[in-house]
């Protein structure tokens, strides 16, 4: 059953979240974000779906990640959510921060996917209209096309902010030659880009060689999705592979990734969070946030005990120089 009512936690700000400034922007952004691209979707538990957004506001987390086609089917996260902004959420509009994105397959025909000015514009649209939203807080350029002009693209972004259907706008998944350009284009035209998202975890580094610095340099924020390797960086896995779990379902997360060399690094990393007193889950979110320039992780999370667990993270933010040592070992 959907509570009809929902009355946020008044100690939410007191919960443990902490805010970071995004870039060189005015705006902060929670250090855990929720992101909404499984789990959310019109196959999922609407009823789940309520609890872990509630959970999340309850806890301080104000801002919330979708696009354009999560689901499955396309669209139907975004309509999962606009149900929540209207039932439970609507009063609170100015308290959060909510994106969405468009750049992947989302419709049938030639203007469904990549990132012509006609295709972000028509996406955005449909995206409002699914949310219940007057606008989005940030719009981003899911992925580079490298078919359409950079400047076609970008100017389309900037546009989008003239309107008034989003505050800023981001990118993501850039190669970061292309990113360097669409900064300067962004900056040029007064709309600077607020914010980069990559996939940046223990497993997957190179953002620290790319996408990150370049954030870095240009006073772009940098939020990392998948901060869990989609749980591998849990202990979803460690003794089998669940029913029911993102590897079991087979779609984004394949069981070939699951090798016992990647099992050994997960267990040793495992056990190190342990001596730490921490989940693992904890330890590999408190490890990208000790960079300053990471504004946020992009958690997801199947049930209300794995986002309360992974909040945790917060109560523990510090590593020793060994403690570090020992993780770039064990993931080399
Ligand atoms: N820009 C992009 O192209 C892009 C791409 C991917 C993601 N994103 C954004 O990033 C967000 C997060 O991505 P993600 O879902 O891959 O993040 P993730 O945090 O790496 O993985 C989340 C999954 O890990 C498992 N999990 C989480 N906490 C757990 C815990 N405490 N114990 C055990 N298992 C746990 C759950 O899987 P089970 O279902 O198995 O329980 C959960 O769905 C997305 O929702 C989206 O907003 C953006």
């Amino acid at each position: 059953m959907i509570e009809p009512l929902y009355s946020p936690d008044i100690r939410r700000y007191e919960n443990g979240m902490r805010y970071r400034r995004c870039g060189n922007s005015g705006v902060l952004l929670p250090e855990i974000s929720l992101g909404l691209w499984h789990n959310f979707g019109g196959a999922d538990s609407l009823s789940n779906s309520f609890a872990m957004a509630h959970c999340a506001f309850d806890h301080g987390i104000t801002h919330f990640d979708l696009a354009n086609n999560y689901g499955p089917p396309y669209g139907s996260a975004e309509e999962t959510f606009g149900c929540i902004m209207q039932k439970s959420f609507k009063p609170y509009r100015d308290e959060l921060f909510i994106s969405t994105k468009a750049g992947h397959d989302m419709w049938p025909g030639p203007y469904g996917n990549w990132g012509s000015r006609k295709s972000l514009m028509a996406s955005l649209n449909q995206s409002l209209k699914r949310m219940n939203l007057d606008y989005v807080d940030v719009f981003y350029s899911h992925r580079y096309d490298p078919e359409t002009p950079l400047e076609e693209t970008m100017q389309a972004l900037v546009d989008i902010v003239r309107q008034g259907k989003a505050l800023y706008v981001g990118l993501s998944k850039y190669p970061v030659d292309v990113a360097e350009q669409a900064y300067r284009y962004l900056a040029e035209h007064d709309v600077p880009c607020l914010v980069f998202q990559a996939r940046y975890n223990l497993f997957e580094r190179q953002p620290e060689k790319t996408s990150l610095l370049l954030a870095k340099q240009h006073g772009v924020g940098f939020v990392a999705f998948s901060p869990l390797a989609q749980g591998l960086l849990t202990n979803r896995y460690l003794n089998g592979i669940p029913n029911g779990s993102r590897m079991a379902q087979g779609r984004f997360l394949k069981q070939e990734v699951l090798t016992d060399v990647v099992l050994n690094k997960i267990k040793h990393l495992n056990d190190l969070a342990s001596q730490r007193g921490q989940t693992l889950a904890d330890m590999a979110l408190a490890w990208l946030l000790k960079d300053e320039a990471v504004t946020s992780v992009i958690i997801g999370a199947s049930s209300v005990n794995q986002l309360k667990t992974n909040l945790k993270a917060l109560q523990q933010p510090c590593f020793a120089d060994e403690e570090l040592l020992r993780i770039d070992e064990i993931c080399k």
